[in-house]
């Protein structure tokens, strides 16, 4: 059967009480204190790049992440950048923001105990973006634009909310779905009686993201229920579709995918080569 999204649920007061905790995000310890404000300034026409520096620099941590990512793949700049001022001006606000966004989300998956666990959700989640990313450039031909990397790298989030509100219960989850060969979603639900579909777009909601962004975490699994013209969804959702084919040893059918794209699957396969390849590299530098 089929998930099928009931408009109604983000009012049913059973998820967000017992979600309550992502009420107060800005105070988890996790949380890299430097990002919030950073977001909200970034939202500022009016700011200047120096005080984006100062705030950036606050943590070295986010200074590394964005120059490595600034001097990779996702942009494919010829000069090596060192200077934060430079860099910020050569990526633009925009994809600075979502470079901060992907930042807090490692420093979020970092928190959680359990190595498997975390290895599984980060290797997921960095495989989509990357995948998302490579998709995005090669159907629609977007280029130097982290946007579509940060649907595939957030989709999940809901994953992690589900492990922070309880460790165990998502442990069980994800065993039984691995051990019965069920979706993951429906493993959740008996477990949780929800899942990281509503938990994710609750955190979405609460972090003030665009609508893209949550159309992106309430369709990843099912982009033909998303609205007409939304290809973030299907972007995302082939692209998770083929993390799982790739690393998880699943076996989804392509088809609706070669349908919507109107995609040869010489042209398929070719996106695969090229996917797994910076799939690699972005592994060994993040
Ligand atoms: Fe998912
Ligand atoms: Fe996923």
């Amino acid at each position: 059967m089929k998930f099928v999204y009931k408009q109604n649920w983000a009012e049913q007061k059973t998820i967000k009480e017992q979600l309550s905790f992502i009420e107060n995000i800005e105070e988890f310890p996790s949380l890299p204190s430097v990002v919030l404000p950073l977001l909200s300034k970034l939202n500022d026409p009016y700011v200047s790049v120096k005080e984006i520096e100062k705030l950036i620099n606050m943590d070295p941590g986010l200074v590394s992440y964005i120059l490595k990512l600034t001097n990779s793949l996702l942009f494919g700049l010829l000069e090596e950048v060192y200077s934060m001022a430079r860099a910020i001006i050569l990526i633009g606000m925009s994809n600075l923001r979502s470079l901060v966004t992907s930042y807090s989300i490692r420093v979020l998956c970092n928190t959680i105990t359990h190595s498997d666990i975390q290895e599984y959700i980060w290797n997921h989640s960095l495989t989509t973006a990357v995948f998302s990313k490579v998709i995005s450039e090669r159907i629609y031909g977007v280029k130097k634009n982290a946007s579509t990397y940060v649907f595939g790298l957030l989709h999940d989030v809901g994953k992690i909310v589900l492990y922070i509100h309880n460790p165990q219960n998502f442990q069980d989850a994800l065993i039984r779905a691995i051990g019965k060969n069920m979706d993951f979603v429906s493993s959740e639900k008996q477990i949780f009686g929800f899942s990281h579909i509503e938990a994710g777009y609750l955190m979405i909601e609460k972090l003030r993201f665009s609508k893209q962004m949550k159309d992106v975490v309430l369709h990843h699994h099912n982009p033909e229920f998303s609205a007409k013209g939304d290809n973030n969804s299907w972007i995302v959702s082939l692209a998770n579709d083929l993390a799982h084919n790739l690393y998880d040893n699943k076996a989804i059918s392509m088809d609706k995918y070669l349908e919507k794209f109107k995609i040869s699957d010489e042209a398929l396969v070719d996106l695969i080569r090229v996917g797994q390849y910076q799939v690699e590299q972005y592994r060994s530098l993040l």
